[in-house]
């Protein structure tokens, strides 16, 4: 459905992305892994249209999109969920989910069917509707990652781009937010392509990974060969990562 080839990727001077490769099937839960600065946020914003590749083929379907501009990339069907879950802080949830389906309304699509999308994310966060009209930003950590989630639905994508929807979160909340990307997988076909510092519980949810290393994928596998590699339980799993992240 999605594949990077070769690409490379700038800021500057800074080579952020050094040929990355990879590629994500209809329906798929990917992850990415890689400690601070490996270019997991410079990949997702990539293929956003964020952060241009400089080079390489990015191909969705069968379209080249990697000069196409983030809001065609949208009606495309790829939706981001940012890093920091980036909600308007002063509006409240209900507006909150109207600008994530702003580009249908300048589409011209019927209102009626972005109310039913509404109701459909508070259907999976049912705390969002109970918290519909309290301003966005007086929401909890937990309940802004759902909010953000929500926001990018509400462009109906076929492929979810989410960055670090784990952090700062309590075990609980992780697992609802993890709990509704199997459900979107399951009951939407969603394609996922998930970055996570929680190595564990996302190669837990997904069905292949990809681990990166200052701006090169150095393994990919099954989920399940990635949880059982040495070198990824020592630097991603173990009880020692904190030190190898801090150092
Ligand atoms: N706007 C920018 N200007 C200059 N360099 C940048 C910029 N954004 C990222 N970089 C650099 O590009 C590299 C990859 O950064 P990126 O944000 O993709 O890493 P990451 O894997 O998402 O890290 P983290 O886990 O900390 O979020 C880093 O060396 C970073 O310093
Ligand atoms: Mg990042």
């Amino acid at each position: 459905m999605l594949r990077l080839k070769n690409i490379n990727t700038y800021y500057g001077k800074v080579h952020a992305l050094k040929n990355v490769s990879l590629h994500l099937g209809e329906g798929e839960i990917v992850t990415l892994i890689g400690a601070n600065g490996a270019g997991k946020t410079t990949i997702l914003n990539t293929i956003s249209g964020v952060t241009p590749a400089a080079s390489g083929e990015l191909i969705f379907e069968k379209d080249a999109i990697a000069t196409l501009g983030v809001d065609r990339i949208v009606k495309l069907g790829i939706s981001q969920v940012p890093e920091g879950r980036q909600v308007f802080k002063p509006l409240s949830v209900e507006d909150n989910l109207e600008l994530g389906a702003y580009l249908r309304y300048r589409g011209r699509e019927g209102k009626e069917a972005i109310r039913q999308d509404r109701d459909q994310v508070y259907a999976l966060f049912p705390r969002l509707k109970e918290r519909r009209k309290q301003q966005a930003g007086t929401m909890s950590g937990g309940e802004q990652q759902m909010l953000a989630i929500g926001r990018a639905l509400m462009a109906k994508p076929r492929m979810l781009l989410l960055d670090e929807p784990s952090m700062g979160l309590a075990p609980l909340v992780v697992q609802e937010i993890f709990r509704v990307l199997e459900t979107l997988r399951r009951e939407r076909g969603t394609t996922i392509l998930l970055v996570e510092q929680n190595a564990k519980a996302a190669l837990r949810l997904a069905d292949r990974g990809y681990v990166l290393e200052t701006g090169k994928v150095i393994l990919e596998g099954p989920a399940s060969e990635l949880m059982e590699n040495a070198d990824v339980k020592r630097a991603y799993l173990g009880k020692d990562k904190k030190e190898i992240w801090e150092r």
